[in-house]
Parts: C-alpha cells; structure tokens; sequence
C-alpha cells in the first residue's frame, strides 16, 4: 500500500489518499480541541491511543455484524478504511445526561434515561453544528430517508453493543457520537470510536476518563486516555 497525498486534514484527523481509489489512510494527531475550536492544545500520546482503541471498537463492532470503513490498524497513528462518501451528519447517543444535554434543557448530569436518546447534528462547523431533526436532514437532502433510517438502526445497536462491552470493563458508556458514510449504496460506520467522541465514567468511582478532563481542565487527562486504552485492550 503506497500513501499518496493528504486529502484533508481535520481538527484531530488527517486522511491520505492510497494508489487504490477505494482505501485511504487515516492519521490520528495528538492535538486536542474543543468547544468548536476555541479552545486548543495538544494531549501527549493521544493518537496513538485514539488509534488503537478505534481500531479495537470498529473490529469489535464488525464481528458483531456492523459494517465499518475500518479495514485495518498499520502502525501507532494510522489506521487503512474504505474510502466513503460521508454524510453531514453527527448521531449521538446519550444513555446519561451530561454535557450540551444538561446545558440545552437544564437535565440534571447523571440522570440514567430509560431508553437511550438519539440526537442528529448538522455536522457544519460555521453553523456550530447545530441539532437538527429528521426532517431538516431530508429537506436539505443531507442523505436519503433510506440511508437516515439505517443509521439510526446502526446507531442504537452499536450502543447496545458498546453499552455492554464497556460496562465488562468498568466503565458506564455515558454518551458517543458517530458518523456515517456512503460505500456505493451502503452505509458503513466512519470516523473513529475514541475518549474524544465518547463518555466514559468508571463504574465504580465515577470518576471522568474521556475528553471531558481537557475540555473542563480536570487534570490527569493523558493518564485517562491511556487508562482507557489499557483497559480497551485488556478485554
Ligand atoms: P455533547 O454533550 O457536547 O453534545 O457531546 C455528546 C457526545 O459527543 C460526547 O461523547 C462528545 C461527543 N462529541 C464529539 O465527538 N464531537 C463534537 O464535536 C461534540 C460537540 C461532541
């Protein structure tokens, strides 16, 4: 596989083009950004384990029969995918209340949901990603009510699975956001599964070991990436 040139580079992503059209290389940086880019710095070590935990959850997920750009881990940084025609679309899945949740309709953090909530975002940084609804993504054909319907479906198993494969390492999945993409006319899982896309509480102390430690300055945020990553690994 020979990398080509940079495609695009994100706020903690970069994507490189492969002498086959339909694989790129994606490249996970260390640095760290949050509250639409406003805050910035860079978290030591963090691609690497963004990297390899990704790599663990999208390999988890496609044994449990959902389909993923993920093709395989090549090294620390990089990871090789299937080449997708990404939707403008951010899903979360919120199993607890905490963040922009807590903030938009005064949810007390920590409340436990009965049925988890599925959120859609425009994913347009300009805009700051705003929440959209069903009809807005149609509207403005971001993608099909087809391939809407299927994410949604895609989305509430993968916390179904993640919700368990977490919790058999201690930890409470509080809420993630994925993204989807287009391979032709399926729809496959994109982006990256990591502690900057995820909540993740330990089950025992509560204690935050995700993105959260940077974006509010908890402190300890590299030991908590690597806590993860270790206990990621150690399943
Ligand atoms: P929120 O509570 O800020 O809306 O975030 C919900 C989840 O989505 C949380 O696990 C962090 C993740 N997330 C991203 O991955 N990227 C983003 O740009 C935002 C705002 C949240």
């Amino acid at each position: 596989m020979i990398k080509g040139k940079m495609l695009y580079e994100g706020k903690a992503k970069q994507v490189f083009a492969t002498d086959d059209p339909t694989l790129l290389i994606q490249r996970f940086k260390d640095d760290a950004t949050a509250f639409d880019g406003t805050k910035k710095s860079t978290i030591a070590g963090k691609g690497v384990v963004n990297n390899r935990i990704a790599s663990h959850m999208f390999d988890l997920l496609e044994k449990r029969g959902v389909p993923t750009h993920f093709v395989e881990q090549l090294d620390d940084r990089e990871m090789l995918i299937r080449a997708l025609e990404m939707v403008k679309v951010e899903v979360i899945m919120r199993n607890v209340a905490a963040g922009s949740i807590c903030r938009r309709y005064g949810t007390e953090e920590g409340l436990v949901f009965d049925e988890p909530i599925l959120e859609l975002y425009f994913k347009s940084d300009p805009h700051h990603d705003p929440l959209m609804n069903t009809e807005h993504i149609i509207q403005f054909q971001l993608c099909t009510a087809e391939t809407l319907a299927e994410m949604s479906g895609m989305a509430r198993k993968i916390n179904t699975i993640m919700r368990e494969f977490f919790h058999s390492i201690g930890i409470n999945l509080v809420d993630f956001k994925l993204e989807f993409g287009l391979a032709g006319d399926r729809v496959l899982l994109g982006d990256e599964i990591s502690p900057d896309t995820c909540r993740f509480w330990d089950l025992k102390t509560g204690e935050k070991l995700d993105k959260d430690r940077f974006r509010f300055d908890l402190g300890k945020v590299d030991e908590a990436y690597q806590e993860m990553l270790a206990r990621v690994t150690s399943a």
